[in-house]
């Protein structure tokens, strides 16, 4: 099957577009898989938007900003950096962090605009078609994006990012400083954490279910799973509907 990827491409407009732009006008020959979204700056790219990318089926999704210390906003790469690490964290659950890229282009630099669009058109094809595009999409594999999108919009998600330099690079009012593999570790757990409940919570939507099966269908272990209901019922999100037998069954209370 000759497979053509439908790839994304985000351009902050002051380098990577313009960059984009060079390479248009001095012909220089590169896939024409790639469909262009211009942002004002790469640490525009809200998350969501790659996530949502996805879920309608797109292949891959690249995002280009300009070099580090050439944002025209100061920092807004580096805004970009952390939230593609943590996009590309969640979406190795599913294995398409290889249908991710972040690179830095600058206005002069048409032939590496080429170059990088033609090697992730390459990657992509290598990956083949995304399972959730197509006329029959993968559903658990929306649902899993769901959960990733819900995941990655939490409050302690959005929180960790927005303060990850803060944290790991200036001290406190104590005077401490968060080593950053120490947050690295933090980082991690959130990801995993809310991950799980937030597939929790999907799976819950859909109907009510006793530990053991949500623990079967998430393939996690029951203790995993008692203990995540039991902050997502301090969080107002799920709660015990009724008990069949000696066995509690839990419910969405969120969905309404
Ligand atoms: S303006 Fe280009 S990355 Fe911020």
């Amino acid at each position: 099957m000759n497979f053509e990827p439908k790839i994304l491409g985000f351009l902050c407009n002051w380098c990577s577009y313009a960059g984009a732009d060079l390479a248009g006008v001095s012909r220089i020959q590169y896939p024409p898989n790639i469909r262009v979204i211009r942002v004002m700056c790469s640490g525009r790219v809200d998350p969501e938007f790659i996530i949502q990318g996805f879920q309608t089926g797109i292949d891959g999704i690249i995002v280009m900003g300009c070099h580090p210390g050439d944002c025209h906003y100061l920092e807004g790469n580096y805004e970009a950096e952390m939230k593609y690490k943590m996009v590309q964290k969640f979406l190795k659950f599913i294995n398409f962090d290889n249908r991710v890229r972040l690179e830095w282009v600058s206005a002069s630099e048409g032939n590496r605009f080429a170059e990088i669009v033609t090697d992730f058109t390459r990657q992509i094809k290598e990956q083949g078609p995304s399972p959730v595009g197509g006329k029959s999409p993968d559903s658990m594999l929306l649902d899993k994006l769901n959960a990733i999108l819900l995941a990655i919009g939490s409050y302690r998600m959005r929180a960790l990012v927005g303060r990850e330099r803060i944290i790991t690079e200036f001290e406190n009012v104590y005077g401490e400083k968060v080593p950053l593999e120490k947050f690295d570790d933090i980082f991690d757990t959130a990801i995993r954490d809310e991950y799980l409940r937030h597939q929790i919570l999907i799976s819950l939507s859909n109907d009510p279910k006793s530990v053991k099966d949500l623990a079967i269908e998430l393939e996690t272990d029951p203790s995993v799973i008692l203990k995540n209901i039991l902050v997502l019922k301090n969080r107002s999100q799920v709660n015990m509907e009724k008990i069949v037998g000696v066995t509690p069954i839990y419910t969405n209370i969120m969905e309404g």
